[in-house]
């Protein structure tokens, strides 16, 4: 389990909590916006995606009991995510349901091209400026470095400018700034730079 106490909120492995409510998945669910064209709207991305949550691939920030913040990311083959047809059908009917599906598993599936991904970061409105989100990075860089991977990657839109100032001083350095090829020709993808930063070993840990 990765627990970090920063300024009374503290970090979690979303799989050692016992059941996380349903607020918390409502948050985790509501990112990925850029896929509306595929998933929805937030209340659309819910119905789809909150009872396929992984939650070994999520860490949650929470302070008195109340989640403020989350980190997601993905590695060996598996994500944050892992939903079946079976919603896509039930919201869309079966022809538009199927093809939102294969869609969003197209989407997937290229993240797979990164080793140790990080799917999404996000801390409550009231909560930020204080540190939340570079303590969530810090659990982030320890599970990777758990799951055997020397690098994070990530991408972010390139206008998220707060989001940008935040991984550059995190570490991160920008690796590429078109990382979407075909798809982002073929989909209404928002342009996003491609960004990963390097991790010292655990001490005692071997490389997978
Ligand atoms: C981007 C985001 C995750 C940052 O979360 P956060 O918890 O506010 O981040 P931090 O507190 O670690 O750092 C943010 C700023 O607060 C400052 N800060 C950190 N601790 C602080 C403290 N104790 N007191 C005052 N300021 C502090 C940091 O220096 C940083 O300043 P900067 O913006 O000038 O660089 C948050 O704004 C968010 O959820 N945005 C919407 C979702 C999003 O864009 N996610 C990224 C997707 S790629």
């Amino acid at each position: 389990m990765t627990e970090i106490d920063a300024r009374s909120v503290r970090i979690t492995l979303g799989s050692s909590l016992p059941e996380p409510d349903e607020s918390t998945r409502r948050m985790i669910t509501s990112g990925r916006s850029s896929l509306a064209f595929i998933l929805g709207d937030e209340a659309c991305r819910y119905r789809l995606l909150a009872k396929s949550i992984n939650w070994d691939r999520i860490l949650i920030a929470y302070r008195d009991c109340t989640t403020v913040g989350y980190a997601a990311f993905k590695h060996h083959r598996r994500g944050p995510f892992s939903p079946g047809i079976g919603p896509f059908l039930h919201e869309f009917g079966r022809f538009r349901g199927a093809l939102r599906y294969l869609l969003f598993a197209i989407t997937e599936y290229r993240e797979w091209y990164y080793g140790f991904y990080l799917y999404g970061l996000h801390v409550i409105k009231h909560a930020r400026h204080q540190g939340i989100a570079s303590a969530l990075l810090e659990a982030t860089f320890d599970q990777a470095r758990l799951a055997g991977h020397d690098r994070v990657e990530l991408e972010v839109h390139s206008k998220n400018q707060r989001a940008r100032r935040l991984y550059t001083r995190q570490g991160f350095i920008q690796a590429r700034t078109t990382p979407l090829n075909w798809l982002g020709r073929l989909l209404p993808f928002p342009a996003v730079i491609s960004m990963r930063r390097s991790l010292a070993p655990l001490p005692g840990t071997a490389r997978k």
